[in-house]
């Protein structure tokens, strides 16, 4: 969501943290702004709209600073205005600070700032209430630090928050809280950031925060505080991304390079876990026999893109290692009084490893016993670093906000997560495992090839642009790759896509079948084939246009459709891999032929902070 930069050191802070804030840009928000310590104090400029609007605000001031914080902003508490953008100041303008998530005790704490210390808010933000708050304990303390860890006190809810005193110039001050801060060491200068691309090509090393640490930042030292204000230490992340990874290489946009990316990112998750004879190597979640077989339930929790992946990760674990599975969206499973106890694996998985829903339910789970197990892409997240075991996938850095890579190397490590289950539970042989390796890492290259050779799907996306709603029908794998396909037309596009199970079409969905109609139909399941041939049958004997989605040889699917897609061959289970690239291209072309902000999509955030 909000995006937070912060720096202190010799160069020009304004151009690092602006340079900063456009490489969150992918994070969702609507207003920009900046606090820079100045030698005549701390000097705030900030903008409704994007980054190019506080850039054209400050273009002709010379505004010098070594140290600074910036901010994009996702409008929670109070609507996007210039007002309620972030930095907020208090102390009379002689502290300032930026903050991601939510201050949920904000009310009660704005009654008692307004009543007892007649203190007039200029926004109507959350921030506001712990900028003042700070400033209070500022005036008694002299110390920043000090200030924040009373704060800390005072507020609750997930936050994290990095504040300047210009009364303590070359010092900045950060707190996290269940919201992601991280910081960058440089040579003389140091760095913090909610994420870690801000930072590539600025710091050498970055180090994660944990739950209310404060960190005190200068020029030459890093200092980490745990909540009882005992100094302690974090080793870096062993951070593989690089500069090159997090740009666009000359694709038009982020979309369409991770798109892209993929048969390299699922090279590298898979090459990862193999060792030098080629068998699954899960370092990082060591499951024993004796383990596997305490385990008599697994939920596989989490949202969006991260939860289809999940739904073929159900019927992988439950083909392969015998165990029932269930799958829950993170904001349900939290509320519903799930049935988990010792004998419970939890799997969540996560692009970001930083949505709320998602950390929230694993923290349910995990006070009721279960050993929590996380599929995460960003190294030394919340949810890597809650959880008993993590497998990272290596996708590197995610910007779109349609996730794309994040899904196809969850499947790989959902994959390779059943067959190392299977093996050691003996639910399957290390034969079969074996050619089911051989297979996948066969598909880098497949995709690749698919990939260059994929004009026809650009056309007919171009040529149903104008429809107003798409649908999507599979049965099996193929159901679950359909819901992923929908959602990413859904939110580059803005058009009604909806997807559904073929089977339950007939149970009230066909009525909507009529002329006109695109209906996009998954058939790569051998064992399926003819019941989704009544199903494309069904669709268009109502006029509508059945563009299908089969595995190449499976030439008979056309005599059922409209348009075919053919995908490479590989076997049922593989198919979802494959088969999930038309629908992202698809996707993407529709949206580019609807002139749509695909690096920006409306009300979106590549990262749900909140929940
Ligand atoms: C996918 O395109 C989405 N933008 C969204 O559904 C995302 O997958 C979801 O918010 C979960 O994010 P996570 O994987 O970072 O937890």
């Amino acid at each position: 969501m909000c995006g937070i930069v912060g720096y202190v050191g010799k160069r020009n802070a304004k151009d690092i943290i602006i340079d900063g804030l456009k490489r969150l840009e992918y994070r969702g928000y609507d207003s920009a702004g900046i606090a820079l310590l100045t030698d005549k104090g701390i000097l705030v400029r900030k903008r409704v709209g994007g980054i190019a609007n506080l850039e054209n605000l400050i273009s002709d001031e010379n505004l010098s600073a070594n140290v600074g914080i910036g901010h994009t902003r996702w409008a929670t508490h109070g609507a996007p205005s210039d007002v309620n953008s972030h930095p907020h100041t208090a102390f009379n303008d002689r502290i300032s600070i930026v903050h991601n998530g939510i201050i949920e005790n904000y009310a009660e704490l704005k009654h008692m700032l307004v009543k007892e210390h007649k203190i007039e808010f200029k926004s109507e933000t959350d921030t506001e209430v712990a900028a003042h708050l700070i400033g209070l304990h500022y005036e008694e303390t002299g110390s920043l630090e000090d200030a924040i860890f009373e704060t800390a006190k005072e507020i609750k809810g997930a936050y994290s928050i990095v504040a300047v005193a210009a009364d303590e110039p070359g010092k900045l001050v950060a707190i996290r809280n269940d919201a992601p801060i991280i910081v960058g060491k440089g040579n003389g200068e140091n760095f913090v950031a909610s994420d870690i691309p801000a930072l590539l090509g600025y710091a050498e090393e970055i180090y994660p925060m944990g739950n209310s640490e404060v960190v005190v930042l200068t020029e030459d030292s890093i200092t980490f505080y745990n909540s009882k204000r005992k100094v302690i230490t974090h080793n870096p992340l062993d951070v593989n991304w690089d500069i090159d990874a997090a740009e666009k290489e000359g694709f038009e946009h982020f979309l369409l390079k991770e798109i892209f990316d993929q048969p390299n990112a699922i090279r590298e998750t898979i090459k990862r876990r193999l060792d030098s004879k080629g068998n699954i190597n899960l370092e990082g979640a060591t499951f024993t026999k004796e383990i596997l077989d305490d385990i008599n339930k697994i939920y596989i929790v989490a949202c969006g893109t991260s939860y289809y992946a999940g739904l073929v990760g159900k019927a992988l674990i439950e083909k392969y290692v015998k165990i029932p599975v269930e799958t829950d969206v993170a904001s349900e499973f939290r509320y519903r009084d799930a049935i988990v106890d010792k004998h419970t694996l939890f799997i969540a998985i996560s692009q970001s490893g930083e949505t709320s829903d998602t950390l929230q339910a694993l923290r349910e789970a995990k006070a009721h016993g279960a050993r929590i197990l996380s599929i995460v892409n960003v190294v030394g997240s919340s949810v890597a670093r809650e959880s008993d075991d993590c497998l990272y996938t290596w996708a590197g850095p995610e910007i779109s906000v349609a996730s794309t890579k994040a899904y196809t190397t969850q499947l790989i490590m959902l994959y390779l997560l059943s067959l190392y289950m299977g093996i050691t539970k003996k639910t399957v042989t290390k034969k079969f495992a074996k050619e089911f390796v051989d297979e996948l890492l066969a598909i880098p290259d497949k995709m690749l090839d698919y990939l260059n050779n994929a004009k026809e799907v650009e056309k007919l996306a171009v040529k149903f642009s104008d429809k107003k709603q798409i649908f999507y029908i599979g049965r099996g794998l193929d159901a679950h790759v359909a819901f992923e396909g929908s959602l990413k037309l859904k939110e580059i596009s803005y058009i009604n896509s909806f997807a559904i199970q073929a089977g339950e079409l007939k149970h009230g969905t066909i009525a909507l079948m009529e002329e006109g109609v695109v209906t996009i139909a998954l058939s790569t399941q051998d064992a399926l084939i003819s019941k989704m041939a009544s199903n494309m049958q069904e669709v268009k004997a109502r006029g509508a246009y059945v563009l299908a989605i089969a595995k190449e040889g499976n030439d008979k699917v056309k005599d059922h459709s409209s348009y075919t897609l053919f995908i490479p061959r590989v076997r049922d289970e593989i198919a979802p891999l494959l088969s999930v690239v038309p629908l992202q291209l698809f996707a993407y072309y529709f949206a580019k032929a609807n002139d749509r902000p695909i690096h920006k999509p409306r009300n979106l955030a590549k990262s749900v902070t909140v929940e």
